[in-house]
């Protein structure tokens, strides 16, 4: 059974108590929606922890687009479902009021790499994402965070802010899993019209290609997407991109 805590006072008293001191404990961060790449990192950690917690929030504050965030999917049952099955032991399913108790008057700023690629793009958005995970880190106490490397932007801010403020919890990045046709696995594939999710292989497909930038962007604009980025960071080529009203990315190790 997965065990569920709302509210963050009574986690960290557990987290404190006799039964739970002097474990080892791994931490996923989530915004639920949970698929297989989510799988992946709560197995990982289930082998090279004594426990597991996932936390499960929609963040807000990293939304730049308002029906963005309405239509993120919530699929708290089945996402309950398949922690149980994946053996882990706790939940954190914090409010909003519980999370943000300053209501975001505080908040973490990276200056460089966090105004590129999708920050460029999604003004706010990382600032949001390296808030809340700096508060999620805090209070799941862990000893390991894993995270998934489709977001890579995200994995190398989260392990920058982890070394600049001497956090103690590993942050731990853990390999992109896809569907058979190549897409990442993403909860945004589910907000995919059929027709568009036949199409979406294609961004992988393009992206791992020996094409240059410059072709890859002409020939994913040809085939119906609209490209945000393609480039290139610590040797992987990064993009992003829409589907319709969907917003994909992903990246390939060069
Ligand atoms: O990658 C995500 O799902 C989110 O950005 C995270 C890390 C859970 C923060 O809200």
């Amino acid at each position: 059974m997965t065990r569920v805590f709302k509210s963050i006072k009574e986690w960290s008293e557990f987290r404190m108590s006799e039964e739970l001191k002097n474990n080892s404990i791994g931490f996923v961060p989530t915004m639920g929606a949970l698929h297989a790449g989510h799988v992946s990192l709560f197995t990982r950690s289930v082998t090279e922890n004594d426990k597991t917690v996932v936390s499960i929030f929609v963040n807000p504050t990293q939304f730049n687009d308002p029906d963005d965030l309405k239509n993120y999917p919530r699929t708290f049952e089945t996402d309950l479902a398949k922690l149980e099955n994946a053996g882990v032991d706790y939940l954190i399913y914090p409010g909003y009021n519980e999370l943000y108790n300053d209501n975001f008057n505080y908040e973490v700023n990276e200056k460089q790499l966090s105004t590129k690629f999708c920050g460029a793009h999604r003004p706010g958005h990382f600032t949001g994402v390296l808030t809340v995970v700096m508060k999620l880190l805090n209070i799941a106490r862990a000893k390991r965070a894993y995270f998934g490397e489709k977001d890579y932007q995200q994995y190398n801010l989260i392990e920058g802010m982890a070394d600049a403020f001497f956090m103690d919890t590993e942050i731990i990045a853990c390999p992109i899993v896809r569907e058979e046709d190549g897409l990442a696995m993403s909860s945004r594939n589910t907000l995919l019209s059929n027709g568009q999710h036949k199409l979406a292989p294609k961004f992988f497909e393009h992206l791992s290609s020996s094409e240059s930038i410059n072709e890859i962007k002409v020939n994913l604009e040809k085939d119906g997407f609209k490209v945000d980025y393609i480039e290139e960071l610590n040797n992987r080529r990064l993009g992003a991109v829409y589907l319709g009203k969907v917003r994909l990315i992903d990246n390939v190790e060069l």
